[in-house]
């Protein structure tokens, strides 16, 4: 039997505040949790919606870097357009707070120190890459070089891009901090562990066991984390900016972000209720739900878990934790860097009072099983031929008309006829389809089977035709636009926990009150007698030249970000012209191409080159089915030296140009030429 719970705890994931929340986080989790959050609440269902900013790990402190202030004017900034803009979306948090908050402090230390203090970490030294000029330690990420396998002098300290390899700072040569440029050199430090293989088999059995239902996406990256086998985590980190690791000697550093940051989701508990915020958190009849995207399944089902359960004191394990996947922009991942997005307080300048557009859209395309793309032209189709069309027509002639034959006062209704009957026996079912479909996480379809109220309400004015009764039938007429009206006003519930901002002004043409979801399905919401308001449009059409100005923004965005990598990586030094024409450049045919084994990055080719036939290797199997490859021509450089990559000889070096976000693309002569002519 499914289970009941008395009260619910929504917690939304604490966006970084390095910049302001863009559609990507909107559709990933915002809007999401906002739905449940409202439908809970229709429902007359205890429940608490939490957020707040992530201020906290070096995502801020390199944007103050970047700057040239302080992380806490950082954090300031963006805190402040982050939670004015999730307000003026309508996302209906009870508190949206912020880790730098004195309580998240003192709720975070405590937290460490109690575990510190029952014996649950444990303590490692290792060697730690360290920039001398700035005195601090670095993250991977942040310590560049040579790779060892392709010669790419721009490898991270985790991975080269240019061949795919996985890699250890160690392993770089010449190693600089991205920082400085300095050359990095590796320093002793100790940290905090949290033995994450010491919770494995609770977690394994919690979830692998217990937790089936959950999307598959989580529960499958889940699985593959506890099939792996679970390490130690460190949970302190080297770096100024954070909070402080509460332990004598622990001097310059604090914990590590992922450590405090779910933290915060219990702090702004704690802000909001400080008498009662136990009971959301230790009583095991409440429900809690984490709303994420999918990079963030490890941390909140596997590493915050073992937090809590370390912590014990009968702190609850989130009941679901509906990730979703990631929300693409015209074709290409959404990026803050690169400022590829369309940023929420922006959209809210550009389009005002169309707050709902937005999160209509957001929530049709929602990427709740697969990743997905938001496109200016989808978000206009969707709001002329489905929000004005259908959703917004619909109540526009149930409202005109009633004015126009009963001077805006509801008709009562006489006897029910059978299309009556019918319009009414498919709104219950549709109310118990889209409580079905919100309760169980599928908010798409949800708002699908919303819109399809609106649409049996079309269907049903189409058949009646009140406009024609009109001539013959008083009676008649009455029933059928108390009926309409009766309809309209089942969308307002419907709708409110998707479109809040239209079911208010929906309510309000209608003369109504408080929306309880048990109205919906109900033919009798509106009194006869009763007086409506004009009809205001709910909706209106967007127009190409609003589409346009977005798009050349766009455009304009992906043209600098070309000009900006252009500058990054300027021009080499000059060589001098002898050097240069000791290159020996050609085209050659591929004649063969094939992944190579246990490489995602690389593809394994076979060349004509006029005179016999070479094994080139090439990290770009991203970008490149192997088979659209053979009988293609290529440029390569032929008299390199051969050097081995994943144990098989390659012997040159195609040449690929890579565009501003990384994605490469092959050079290719514009006309076929006989295989190794030569390029110059
Ligand atoms: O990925 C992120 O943007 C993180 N700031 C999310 C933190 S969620 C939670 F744990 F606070
Ligand atoms: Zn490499």
């Amino acid at each position: 039997m499914e289970k009941t719970f008395k009260r619910t705890l929504i917690t939304t994931a604490l966006p970084y505040a390095n910049g302001p929340v863009h559609i990507g986080h909107l559709a990933g989790v915002y809007v999401p949790a906002d739905i449940y959050a409202r439908f809970l609440r229709l429902r007359g269902e205890d429940v608490v919606m939490v957020g707040g900013s992530d201020e906290h790990g070096v995502p801020i402190t390199l944007r103050a870097r970047k700057e040239g202030i302080t992380p806490q004017e950082v954090v300031d900034r963006y805190h402040k357009i982050i939670k004015d803009s999730l307000e003026e979306l309508g996302v209906s948090f009870d508190i949206y707070s912020r880790t730098t908050s004195e309580l998240h402090h003192k709720t975070a230390s405590e937290f460490f120190r109690h575990l510190y203090d029952k014996g649950e970490f444990t303590v490692q030294t290792a060697l730690q890459p360290y920039d001398e000029k700035t005195q601090e330690f670095l993250a991977d990420r942040y310590v560049t070089g040579t790779c060892p396998r392709c010669g790419n002098e721009n490898a991270y300290g985790d991975q080269c891009e240019a061949c795919g390899s996985s890699l250890n700072v160690t392993d770089l040569i010449n190693p600089r901090s991205a920082l400085t440029g300095e050359p990095v050199k590796m320093r002793e430090t100790t940290h905090w562990y949290l033995p994450l293989d010491k919770w494995e088999e609770k977690l394994r059995h919690w979830i692998l066991d217990g937790h089936k239902e959950w999307k598959t996406n989580v529960y499958g990256q889940c699985k593959s984390w506890l099939d792996a086998g679970l390490q130690p985590r460190a949970v302190s980190r080297d770096l100024k900016w954070g909070v402080p690791v509460p332990v004598e000697g622990a001097e310059g550093k604090v914990l590590y972000v992922w450590f405090d940051a779910p933290i915060g989701y219990i702090s702004n508990t704690k802000e909001l209720l400080p008498d009662t915020w136990e009971r959301y958190w230790k009583d095991p009849e409440t429900k809690i739900i984490n709303f994420i995207g999918k990079d963030n399944i490890v941390f909140h089902c596997i590493v915050f878990p073992a937090m809590l359960m370390a912590y014990g004191d009968n702190f609850q394990l989130p009941e679901n934790v509906p990730a979703n996947e990631f929300l693409n922009l015209e074709g290409d991942k959404i990026s803050t860097s690169r400022n590829w997005a369309v940023w929420l307080h922006e959209y809210l300048k550009d389009f005002p009072g169309k707050q709902d557009v937005l999160r209509y859209v957001l929530t049709a395309n929602a990427p709740e099983t697969k990743d997905n793309d938001f496109t200016w032209s989808d978000f206009q189709a969707r709001n002329n031929n489905e929000l004005v069309a259908i959703l917004g027509n619909f109540v526009n002639r149930a409202i005109v008309l009633t004015h126009k034959y009963f001077g805006g006062v509801v008709p009562a209704t006489t006897e029910a006829a059978d299309v009556d009957r019918l319009l009414w026996e498919e709104i219950d079912r549709l109310k118990k389809a889209e409580e079905e479909a919100i309760a169980t996480f599928h908010f798409r379809e949800a708002l699908k089977i919303a819109m399809d109220m609106a649409r049996a309400g079309n269907k049903y004015l189409q058949e009646t035709e009140p406009w024609k009764l009109a001539k013959t039938d008083m009676a008649r007429t009455a029933t059928v636009l108390n009926n309409a009206l009766q309809v309209c006003a089942n969308l307002a519930v419907a709708f409110e926990p998707f479109l809040p901002f239209t079911s208010a002004k929906l309510v309000k043409m209608l003369g109504g009150e408080k929306l309880t979801w048990d109205m919906l399905g109900c033919a009798d919401l509106i009194p006869a007698g009763s007086k409506i308001a004009e009809a205001e449009l709910l909706f209106d059409k967007i127009e190409d030249d609003q589409i346009e100005a977005q798009l050349k923004r766009l455009a304009d965005t992906k043209k600098a970000n070309e000009i900006a990598a252009w500058k990054a990586a300027p021009q080499a030094e000059d060589v001098d012209f002898d050097t240069f024409v000791k290159s020996d450049l050609r085209v050659g045919t591929v004649l063969e191409c094939e992944k190579v084994p246990k490489a995602d990055k690389l593809l394994r080719f076979l060349i004509d080159d006029g005179l016999e036939k070479r094994t080139i290797v090439s990290g770009i199997a991203k970008y490149y089915k192997p088979e659209e490859l053979v009988g293609k021509q290529v440029c390569f450089i032929a008299n390199l030296p051969p050097r081995k990559l994943k144990g098989i000889v390659s012997q040159g070096m195609i040449l690929s140009a890579e565009n501003s976000d990384g994605s490469i693309v092959l050079l290719t002569p514009s006309a076929p030429v006989a295989p190794g002519a030569k390029i110059g």
